[in-house]
């Protein structure tokens, strides 16, 4: 039997692993310039867990979670999104004590059970921020500042801002019943999902992927027009400060995101060139969620980013240039092979890159495998270089070489490397 990865699961191979890297630690370094700590949550929950705090009626609980019953029977989940595990350490590990403004972000692979096709794996990884303790459009403004600054340094300029706003439970009410209103003259036009959910859970139909469910929507009343007066002042002063930030947007009223916890803002950042896996990030605001999940009723906003995505156009627009040896050392002879072992050592523990040869290969041998590798330099140590107390030093593009001391060899080479 031949093993290979399950369908939806891949390999992130060495070589596509650079801007990987760079994502995150492009992250990490914007992050941290925003006041974010790194949290690290468990991959496996309580199955209640996501349930009660995405909404039974998502198409993630009901159909795409890898769930499971443990030797006792109960149910675990692995995460199919970070927020809910990140509102449970916030809540479980008293993180507000101290301080109830809590910015917390989290790097890793989420799961879902979804069709796989191009953007969309049943492994994926996101990298998933969360704002807790503020209430006002500043603070979801500033997160996706910092998303769409993320973007920007990683030199994704074209992409589209989409934001809307789901009011809260003083507004929202009064437009699902809009909104079943309007659905119940469409019946016919819809699939079986959205005609039960266009009774328990209307505001779902906006997400369907069904062809005709998207053109019923089309026509469908807009939640703007039924927000607050406190959604639409939020709404409208979040629209300020992404004014003078400078960021466009696209209204959108009828992104209302795959799981129920929002309230007020959600957005998505979009591209073109994806296909139908156009969000490369979104989020919003979920004031109720931390309550919901048992906790203390902290208001919250965050998002994540799809990494699968965004690497698909990174890599669109050309792979980074592999990292290179800084120096090969091939040394001929027992002796030199001894010394090599421990200037590669030295050499390694300052910063710099080694490669030498592990067996006991001639110079045409050692020279090719430095070659294939990519070294920018090559040290040439035999015998007579050992004897006459200087090793050659070859610069692999210009192939210029230089007389390099054995003395205090470590140190000598540091200068030219
Ligand atoms: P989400 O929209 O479900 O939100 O996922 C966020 C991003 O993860 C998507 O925009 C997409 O880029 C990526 N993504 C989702 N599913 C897949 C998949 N099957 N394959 C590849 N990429 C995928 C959330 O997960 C929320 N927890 C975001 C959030 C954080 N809201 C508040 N805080």
């Amino acid at each position: 039997m031949e093993f290979t990865t399950i369908k939806g699961f891949k390999d992130i191979l060495p070589q596509e692993v650079g801007n990987w890297q760079m994502l995150e630690s492009t992250a990490r370094s914007i992050f941290e310039s925003f006041g974010y700590h790194e949290i690290k949550t468990p991959l496996l929950e309580r199955t209640e867990l996501f349930s009660r705090g995405i909404g039974l009626d998502t198409d993630i609980v009901s159909k795409e979670m890898y769930t499971f019953e443990d030797s006792k029977g109960r149910g675990m989940t692995l995460r199919p999104e970070a927020t809910a595990s990140v509102v449970r350490a916030y809540i479980q590990q008293r993180l507000y004590i101290q301080n109830p403004i809590q910015k917390l972000f989290c790097i890793g692979p989420m799961f879902r059970h979804e069709r796989p096709q191009k953007g969309r794996f049943r492994q994926f990884h996101q990298i998933n921020a969360e704002f807790f303790g503020d209430s006002g459009p500043k603070s979801d403004a500033d997160m996706i500042v910092m998303a769409m600054y993320l973007f920007e340094s990683i030199g994704l300029d074209d992409l589209s801002l989409n934001i809307n706003s789901l009011g809260c439970p003083q507004c929202r009410p009064g437009f699902r019943e809009e909104l079943k209103g309007f659905l119940s003259q469409k019946t016919d036009l819809l699939c079986a999902d959205c005609r039960r959910r266009s009774e328990t859970n209307p505001l779902r139909v906006f997400d369907c992927k069904v062809e005709g469910c998207r053109q019923v929507v089309r026509d469908a009343p807009s939640i703007l027009e039924s927000l607050c007066n406190n959604c639409k002042d939020h709404f409208e002063a979040l629209q300020g400060y992404l004014e003078r930030s400078g960021i466009p947007f696209v209204l959108n009223h009828r992104l209302v995101r795959g799981l129920d916890y929002y309230n007020k803002t959600t957005f998505e950042i979009q591209t073109e060139r994806l296909g139908a896996q156009n969000a490369v990030a979104g989020g919003g605001r979920y004031d109720g969620l931390l309550k919901l999940l048992g906790g203390p009723d902290h208001p919250a906003t965050g998002f994540a980013v799809g990494m699968e995505r965004v690497i698909a156009l990174l890599e669109e627009k050309g792979t980074l240039e592999p990292k290179r040896p800084d120096l090969f050392i091939a040394a001929l002879g027992k002796t030199a092979e001894e010394l090599s072992f421990d200037w590669a050592a030295s050499l390694r523990k300052a910063g710099l890159w080694v490669e030498m040869d592990y067996g006991s290969k001639g110079l045409k041998s050692q020279m090719k495998k430095a070659g294939r590798l990519g070294a920018r330099k090559v040290l040439i140590a035999g015998e007579d270089e050992l004897a006459s107390g200087k090793g050659v030093l070859r610069d692999m593009e210009t192939k210029e070489q230089v007389d390099v001391e054995i003395e205090d060899i470590v140190n000598r080479l540091k200068k030219f490397l």
